[in-house]
């Protein structure tokens, strides 16, 4: 299959670079700068993105790889930290930056060059960068500059090297996806056949074979990235299929009891399922836990130790099934990309686990590709576009200790928040809607794409009726995304803040304070923990 390789030099965007090649209709894998050269031979990619990183060539510990990667006849484009190894290899110079540069940066590309054709010759490019190019190698020509940055690009047409300081995968870039896409269909020669269809026929296929007679267990949390797993492999296997969904008592507001609702035995699909309420066992095990990522391990593990006791009961099981996404994969530390969180279906998972094997359908996918292969499958809209919300729960929505009081504070807080939200969100359509007379629905541009309440460990000084109070603050979180891995903040009407900020101080017991989170993604993350 055609394919694009990304070479991982621990940069936070390199997951960004595989769902914008993607975007190309091109199928794309990250893998860690470790990879050998014979295996990037039998991978047979089209072309090679290096990503950025935050080493620097000086330094003995860096990231680095061997000169054959440029001699492979393969097209190579480096990023920012890709790029300057590739001069540094070749035999450039690269030096400390007399100015970094940090943000948006007005970039001048020359118009002849080959990565930049049809590419606007002043826009803006994202910068992040303190070494820089000083000297190109030879048999390569400078293609872009900045103010600071004289050799912002360079390329080697012959030899199919490409090389840019700025990031073109960031969307702060103008004009990065047309130059991705001239990487990839022009220079890489890549067609774009990578479709859904094909990736669920495939995936169909490939699950039968693998399992074969096998039984399976399906770790089912009602959210969009298990329930499209649990489909997908009712569609491939049918009854040989049981899912479990383990109630951890981190759930939203009624959410249980939705799940079963419409897995269970009263709703549309012929699943196995399985319901464990094991609320009081989490929360015996997250007591007096404060730190982030021991409550991640802790629920994941015994998330596992839930399953393994169910499959148990069952008999013979052979596989587990999760949910698990591209973006788990690889936040949770792929080769030497900084660890930001250990995602619970991934970082969790213990060394000893009673099952042959797990089964992870979804794990080359991103989140858009997930919904849309959930589309194919045929599974209700409102259940693929639904929001998603964390395999650890709740537990990530409090920050600090976890107890059985918090966790329903932000139930209650986060059950007013989307209430409201999608009151407001039925007035703006209705509003629309009688104002013209075309058919169809649309969203108020401030719709969240996720949005929830947490709780912070704050308690501050209050006042209600005469008396003094001392209670929690909770925050509201609101962001727009398309990808989950950038997001800016969801400009929901003042007004709607307020009156839900009145209502959840009013009716909820233990809050005296709301506050709204104003940061984006990055620096900030979406979830709290
Ligand atoms: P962050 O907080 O990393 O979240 O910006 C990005 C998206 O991932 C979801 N998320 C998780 N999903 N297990 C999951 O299945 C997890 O451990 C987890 N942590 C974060 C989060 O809700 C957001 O949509």
């Amino acid at each position: 299959m055609e394919n694009i390789l990304v070479m991982d030099f621990g940069g936070q965007y390199n997951q960004l670079i595989a769902r914008r090649v993607r975007e190309c209709n091109v199928y794309c894998e990250v893998h860690p700068n470790l990879i050998s050269i014979e295996e990037i031979r039998s991978m047979d990619p089209k072309g090679i993105i290096l990503t950025g990183g935050p080493g620097s060539v000086f330094k003995e510990d860096s990231p680095t790889y061997s000169k054959e990667l440029f001699e492979l006849g393969i097209p190579v484009l480096g990023i920012c930290y890709g790029a300057q190894l590739m001069a540094h290899r070749l035999g450039g110079r690269v030096e400390t930056a007399p100015v970094s540069e940090y943000g948006k940066t007005p970039l001048r590309v020359r118009p002849d060059a080959r990565l930049f054709k049809e590419v606007r010759e002043s826009s803006i490019s994202w910068m992040s960068h303190t070494d820089y190019i000083a000297s190109l190698p030879e048999g390569f020509v400078n293609s872009a500059e900045t103010e600071h940055c004289p050799n912002a690009a360079m390329e080697n047409p012959a030899k199919g090297l490409y090389a840019v300081q700025f990031h073109p995968e960031v969307v702060h870039t103008e004009e990065g996806m047309k130059i991705l896409r001239n990487f990839v269909y022009d220079i890489c020669g890549c067609e774009g056949k990578w479709r859904m269809d094909s990736f669920v026929e495939k995936s169909i296929a490939e699950l039968r074979e693998k399992i074969g007679s096998g039984r399976v267990l399906c770790a089912l949390s009602g959210g969009v990235d298990s329930s499209v797993a649990a489909v997908l492999l009712s569609k491939a296997i049918g009854e040989q299929l049981t899912c479990v969904f383990v109630d951890h008592g981190l759930l939203r507001k009624n959410e249980g009891d939705e799940v079963e609702a419409v897995f269970g035995p009263e709703g549309p699909y012929k699943l196995n399922f399985i319901r464990v309420n094991a609320a009081e066992h989490f929360y015996e095990r997250l007591k007096g836990v404060t730190e982030p990522e021991q409550k991640r391990k802790i629920i994941g593990e015994e998330f596992i130790r839930v399953f393994e006791a169910e499959a148990r009961k069952l008999g013979q099981v052979d596989f587990l099934v999760q949910g698990t996404i591209y973006p788990d994969v690889i936040e949770s530390g792929l080769g030497n990309s900084a660890t930001i969180k250990s995602h619970h279906n991934v970082g969790g998972l213990p060394e000893h686990v009673d099952f042959k094997e797990i089964v992870e359908p979804l794990r080359m996918l991103f989140k858009d590709e997930v919904r849309s292969a959930g589309l194919k499958l045929g599974i209700p809209e409102h259940l693929v576009f639904r929001q998603p919300f964390p395999g650890p729960g709740l537990g990530i929505r409090i920050i600090g200790e976890v107890t059985p009081e918090k966790i329903k504070i932000v139930q209650e807080a986060d059950a007013i928040y989307r209430e409201e939200i999608a009151a407001a969100a039925g007035e703006w359509r209705k509003a629309q809607s009688a104002g013209s007379n075309t058919a169809g629905v649309s969203n108020p541009p401030w719709l969240p794409s996720q949005y929830f309440a947490a709780l912070t460990n704050m308690r501050s000084v209050g006042v209600m009726g005469d008396g003094r109070t001392y209670d929690y603050a909770v925050a509201l979180r609101a962001v727009n995304t398309t990808d989950f891995m950038t997001a800016d903040v969801s400009a929901i009407p003042f007004e709607l803040l307020t009156h839900i900020a009145d209502r959840i101080v009013a009716e909820v017991r233990g809050v005296n304070r709301v506050l709204y989170d104003l940061t984006s993604k990055p620096p900030g993350t979406i979830e709290m923990e």
